[in-house]
């Protein structure tokens, strides 16, 4: 984390032990009240974003709350990948495992046209779990993913180092050891 964005860290609360015990919460809803740290999150992701893409996509629930503003602040459309049974429309998905069980994200079939440029924003990546299987889901849709934002990376998790691996390239804001 550059010394730049230690006040975005400062307006991240963090609650023990929530929503099990162990678990060190990053809670952004403490970031999202404070008008100029929400409005410098978005101004700071959209200045590390690839020069070239097309849409932004962004990842239910609370990464719509992210990539809606970068959709806005970079004049792009915002395709939404969704929890399994909300999108109205035909739907491609991918399967992708939790701590215990399976969850499965999903989007539009016809949300991008093959070769289209995403750039791919979620307010946290811990395991990269979730991000992986976005980015198998905009690649399978035919989508190049030519970024990943996310305003809080978890490091010891190891996420922003798988979605690196995979081929995408990551910008984070804030780290939480
Ligand atoms: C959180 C967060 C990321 C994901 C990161 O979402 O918003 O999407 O976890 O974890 P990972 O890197 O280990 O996959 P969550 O599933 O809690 O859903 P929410 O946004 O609806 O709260
Ligand atoms: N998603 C996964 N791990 C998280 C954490 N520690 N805080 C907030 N959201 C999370």
């Amino acid at each position: 984390m550059t010394q730049a964005n230690a006040d975005l860290a400062q307006l991240i609360r963090t609650i023990p032990d929530f929503p099990k015990p162990g678990i060190q919460f990053r809670d952004i809803t403490t970031l999202l009240l404070d008008a100029k740290g929400f409005h410098a999150s978005i101004e700071r992701l959209a200045a590390s974003a690839p020069d070239d893409f097309d849409l932004i996509t962004g990842i239910e629930a609370r990464g719509f709350i992210f990539s809606s503003a970068m959709a806005t602040q970079t004049a792009k459309g915002l395709v939404l990948i969704r929890k399994d049974g909300k999108l109205p429309g035909a739907t491609i998905g991918v399967d992708y495992a939790l701590e215990y069980g399976t969850d499965r994200v999903v989007m539009h079939e016809d949300a991008c046209v093959p070769g289209q440029k995403v750039l791919l924003v979620d307010d946290l990546i811990a395991t990269g779990g979730t991000a992986l299987a976005a980015v198998r889901l905009l690649r399978q849709a035919g989508a190049e993913v030519v970024g990943a934002s996310f305003v809080i990376d978890l490091p010891d998790l190891g996420g922003a180092d798988k979605l690196r691996a995979a081929g995408v390239p990551v910008t984070t804001l804030v780290a939480f050891e």
